[in-house]
């Protein structure tokens, strides 16, 4: 299944390189900040047509079309173009994101980095690779020494969970932090151990469902701001080398610093 998975992603990962840095609508979704724009359509349409024609009976969950469930055991879940607003901007850092869930377990997970073609593909008790490498998490356990990435919701100007306190809180406590603007690319970087964690509030299940299978393959570890269990639908995601999760939370309680 796994290389139909990179067919499809190849697929949209070609639309969207071709259209990139040339004219094509944009319009706005909840707010000034939420775009969407003809190509993330036409890649997730091409998307949606694959999995149709190879996996007739499988369900969709797709980030423009909403959720296309039925009785299989099988449900896709598909960001077309995860980065938006950069790829608006012209800024090449975005991918497109597919996870399959078997059951309610990702089995499959692959991130197509468009613009340097790079696939990162995860089968569940596999491993995580890039174009076909194996990676590993950092093996970093100081958190002052670490890289962090975040992002921030379309909705973060209402302070969505305390997202300024905690990003001040990182800033003020490790190496660096960085903002990609493509959450599918941050759980890579991390599997790949560039980042040492990773940490954002409400995500959407598109966002996470490929990449937090690549961060756990690559031997990290993914759990909401308290360390507990989570899925694709929570609204609270920290995903690290394993080294210093719990340092990662004791930075993300943000009630203990009022
Ligand atoms: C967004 C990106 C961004 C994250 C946002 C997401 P989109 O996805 O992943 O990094 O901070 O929360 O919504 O809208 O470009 O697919
Ligand atoms: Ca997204
Ligand atoms: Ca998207």
């Amino acid at each position: 299944m796994i290389d139909k998975v990179i067919k499809a992603a190849n697929e949209a990962g070609e639309i969207i390189r071709e259209s990139f840095g040339k004219n094509f609508l944009v319009e706005q979704k909840t707010n000034l900040s939420d775009l969407v724009t003809e190509v993330d359509k036409k890649a997730e349409e091409t998307i949606i047509n694959f999995i149709r024609k190879e996996f007739p009976t499988h369900g969709i969950l797709a980030e423009e079309s909403g959720s296309q469930k039925n009785t299989s055991e099988y449900l896709w879940v598909v960001d077309p173009l995860d980065g938006t607003t950069n790829f608006a901007h012209g800024f090449p850092i975005f991918a497109v994101s597919i996870g399959v869930q078997k059951n309610g377990e990702t089995v499959c997970g692959v991130v197509y980095d468009v613009m340097r073609d790079e696939i990162y593909s995860a089968e569940k008790g596999s491993g995580s690779f890039r174009n076909g490498q194996k990676l590993k998490v950092s093996t970093n356990d100081d958190l002052r020494k670490s890289m962090l990435v975040t992002g921030f919701p379309y909705n973060i100007a209402e302070n969505p969970d305390n997202a300024f306190e905690r990003f001040i809180a990182c800033l003020k406590n490790v190496r660096a932090v960085r903002r990609l603007g493509s959450a599918a690319l941050d759980f890579c970087y991390v599997a790949a151990g560039a980042f040492d964690a990773f940490w954002e509030v409400y995500l959407h299940p598109w966002d996470i469902c490929a990449g937090k299978l690549l961060v756990e393959e690559a031997g990290g570890f993914v759990t909401n701001f308290e360390g507990g269990t989570i899925d694709i639908y929570s609204k609270q995601i920290l995903a690290s080398n394993n080294k210093i999760h719990s340092n990662m939370i004791k930075l993300l309680r943000v009630d203990h610093k009022k």
